[in-house]
């Protein structure tokens, strides 16, 4: 068959390959979703909004509508981008995205020319790298600390590589380290970049789940060039499979999206999109985030508890503030994709972290979803994987 150039050069998903693995085990205890916690999905409150969708909203709710999105859910995201962000938003600023996967598709599409250069962090998060592959670019991974991305090593590499024409970051609890950069790294982030001509991509579905610490502005908020694309979504705060998401950025880069968006799929789901908004205007949404956050917080906590009791000395792992996973480094001599069929064997999963970097990554690390098992669960399969690892460390 004759494809395209661009199918040459999607990778299939590792991770893929991994979960495949993993559900060939009935009964493995797997840290290696990156899913939210399905119990927390308000399904009582979303019947009683369906309900009101179909019977006060149906005639607009089943049509089509407009590309940029269903009016009433634009005004609710700039509500959202101020109470939240503190960023001032015009209707023109903004368009509706079929998930944030699909905000960054769209920045690939509108930015991306063969040759150019795309930097993000390391590790990063695959399904944004991969939305890059298709158009012929290569990658550059700037390393973190845990302020967030070095960016004395970013100056460095942007000053030496003309062709970046893109940044792809995550700067609040990360997938996949869990890590959030703080206020001084992101100053001298937007210090770094206003020297340069390059767009960066805030990706930000993990942002409103913070159960620790005082919240941190966003770039956005520090952004007066109109140099920040910022991406939210409603996956990890309502539920993923609305597929409801936004861009928030200058009225030039929407008008393009919508372009770009008319010969994709014309338009989000109209029916999701009135849906969610009388969910939003009829129950308590920021009670339904503060539950997620505190459940979330508890069972990042019992994990953290336990790795620290189960764990060899040797084993380190991040302490997040907030988002859904922990980042593990093992002794450098272990391979943690090789580690991975001994835990197996023990009955217990993770994602091997070297999947997480755009080239070559170090082969020690993994992570380690806290917010799909159960709390009986969470003791089990550290403890199990805790044995596994006083096996090899
Ligand atoms: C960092 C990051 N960006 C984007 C996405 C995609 O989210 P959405 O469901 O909004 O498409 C994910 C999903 O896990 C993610 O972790």
């Amino acid at each position: 068959m004759n494809f395209s150039v661009r199918m040459s050069r999607i990778k299939p998903s590792a991770i893929r390959d991994v979960q495949k693995k993993i559900s060939q085990r009935p009964g493995v205890i797997s840290f290696a979703a990156g899913l939210p916690d399905p119990d927390l999905f308000p399904l009582d409150d979303l019947a009683a909004a369906t309900e009101e969708t179909i019977h006060k909203h149906g005639k607009v709710a089943f049509q089509y509508g407009l590309t940029k999105g269903y009016g009433p859910m634009i005004d609710t995201i700039i509500h959202r981008m101020k109470s939240k962000e503190n960023v001032e938003a015009l209707p023109e600023n903004i368009i509706m995205t079929t998930g944030s996967q699909q905000g960054l598709a769209l920045c690939a599409m509108m930015l991306l020319e063969e040759g150019d250069i795309v930097v993000a962090e390391n590790p990063s998060y695959l399904g944004g790298i991969n939305a890059c592959r298709p158009y012929g670019v290569s990658f550059i991974g700037v390393d973190t600390d845990d302020e967030g991305i070095d960016t004395e090593l970013l100056d460095k590499i942007l000053r030496e590589n003309r062709k970046v024409k893109l940044l792809y970051v995550i700067p609040n609890f990360q997938n996949p380290t869990g890590k959030a950069w703080s206020l001084k790294r992101r100053i001298a982030f937007m210090e770094v970049i206003r020297k340069y001509d390059v767009l960066v991509v805030e990706d930000n579905p993990y942002g409103e789940i913070r159960f620790e610490g005082s919240p941190v502005p966003s770039l956005k908020f520090m952004d007066t060039e109109g140099k920040i694309v910022y991406l939210g979504s409603f996956s990890k705060v309502l539920a993923p499979g609305l597929r409801l998401a936004w861009i928030c950025a200058t009225s030039e880069i929407i008008r393009q999206a919508e372009l770009i968006k008319e010969g994709w799929d014309l338009q989000c789901n109209q029916f999701c999109q009135v849906q969610a908004v009388e969910y939003i205007q009829s129950f308590d949404f920021e009670a339904h985030i503060k539950k997620i956050q505190q459940r979330y917080k508890s069972k990042c906590n019992l994990m953290l508890e336990q790795m620290s009791k189960e764990f060899p000395e040797n084993v380190s792992f991040t302490r997040p503030e907030g988002g859904m996973f922990i980042w593990v480094t093992l002794p450098e001599h272990l391979d943690a994709g090789t580690f991975l069929d001994i835990a197996l064997e023990k009955g217990v999963a993770y994602v091997p972290g070297e999947f997480f970097y755009a080239d070559e990554g170090p082969k020690n690390t993994l992570r380690m979803n806290f917010t799909t098992v159960s709390e009986e669960k969470i003791v089990e399969g550290i403890k199990l994987l805790g044995q596994a690892l006083h096996g090899v460390c």
